[in-house]
């Protein structure tokens, strides 16, 4: 059986990250009011398991200032540093 990463998921495709940021351009809109909602505190320490190109987690970045985000992923390379945002 191929798991997530050996599969047309794969982060080896050339277009990956062009497809983990279109997946964001949908998600986002839902994921980001839905973590609003939940009032995330500047403090709360956050874990974002399968963290994508790294929206929400740079999103949860921001909201938990004070706190720390924790982002993982089987890979890494669609990530894009926080510092580019
Ligand atoms: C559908 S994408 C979602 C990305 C992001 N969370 C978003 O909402 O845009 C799923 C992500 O989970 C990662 N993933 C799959 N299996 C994983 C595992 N076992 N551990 C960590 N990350 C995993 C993939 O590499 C991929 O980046």
């Amino acid at each position: 059986m191929r798991n997530y990463a050996q599969s047309v998921l794969g982060h080896d495709m050339p277009d990956e990250l062009q497809r983990l940021r279109l997946l964001e351009s949908f998600t986002d809109p839902v994921t980001l009011p839905v973590l609003e909602s939940l009032g995330v505190g500047s403090t709360w320490r956050c874990l974002d398991v399968g963290a994508g190109a790294g929206s929400v987690a740079r999103s949860l970045a921001f909201s938990a200032a004070d706190g720390s985000v924790i982002a993982t992923d089987v890979e890494f390379a669609s990530c894009r540093p926080i510092s580019t945002i």
